[in-house]
């Protein structure tokens, strides 16, 4: 069976370092471990989102991607951090999940910014927004900050083996995969 992999990128710019690095991180985890994969970021999810209030209210676009994230077998999840912590709209879709269709679902969690100074943002305001949801959290998180990136790609070297270390905790649900791919 074909376990599903889904990365949500919370932010609307395209281009987005946030959708670069989960795409980037996604694409590593399909290779490592035979997953099917597919990324979105919130102008997939579209302006249905900012007026509903329940998940019936979100229009066919937004409730695709909704669905996409319920579903998966794993998600990776990347926020912009505005102000020390996640955008009011990432939130706000992020609320109209159940915290049942979350519990137990491991997630590689990261975030992008201008610089370091809320490089904790992963571990202040992420992981405790997933805690909340009863989801494993991956160990390893991520943060990446503009230099990171060169023309929204991921460049830099001490990124990249955190990238792999997160990658690599992810054997722990998927054992079956990890041995397949190691041999
Ligand atoms: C409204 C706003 C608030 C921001 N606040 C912060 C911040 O508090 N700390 C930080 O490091 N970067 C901050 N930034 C920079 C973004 O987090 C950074 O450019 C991010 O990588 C953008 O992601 P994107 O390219 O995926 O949209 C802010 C940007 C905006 C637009």
């Amino acid at each position: 069976m074909t376990r599903k992999l889904v990365g949500l990128a919370g932010s609307y710019n395209r281009p987005s370092k946030t959708f670069a690095l989960v795409q980037h991180i996604a694409a590593i985890a399909v290779d490592r471990y035979g997953f099917e994969g597919e990324v979105y970021d919130l102008t997939d999810v579209g302006p249905s989102l900012g007026h509903a209030q329940r998940q019936a209210d979100l229009d066919a676009n937004a409730a695709k991607v909704l669905a996409a994230v319920v579903e998966a077998d794993v998600l990776i999840i990347g926020s912009p951090t505005y102000k020390g912590s996640y955008p009011g709209l990432f939130k706000h879709f992020i609320d109209l999940i159940d915290p049942e269709q979350l519990r137990a679902k491991p997630i590689l969690i990261t975030a992008t910014g201008g610089g370091d100074r809320h490089a904790l943002m992963v571990e202040h305001q992420l992981r405790p927004l997933f805690g909340f949801f009863m989801a494993h959290t991956l160990p390893t998180a991520v943060y990446a900050s503009d230099r990171d990136f060169a023309d929204y790609r991921v460049v830099s070297e001490p990124l990249q083996q955190r990238i792999g270390f997160a990658v690599e905790e992810l054997a722990a649900f998927f054992p079956d995969r990890a041995l397949a791919a190691a041999e």
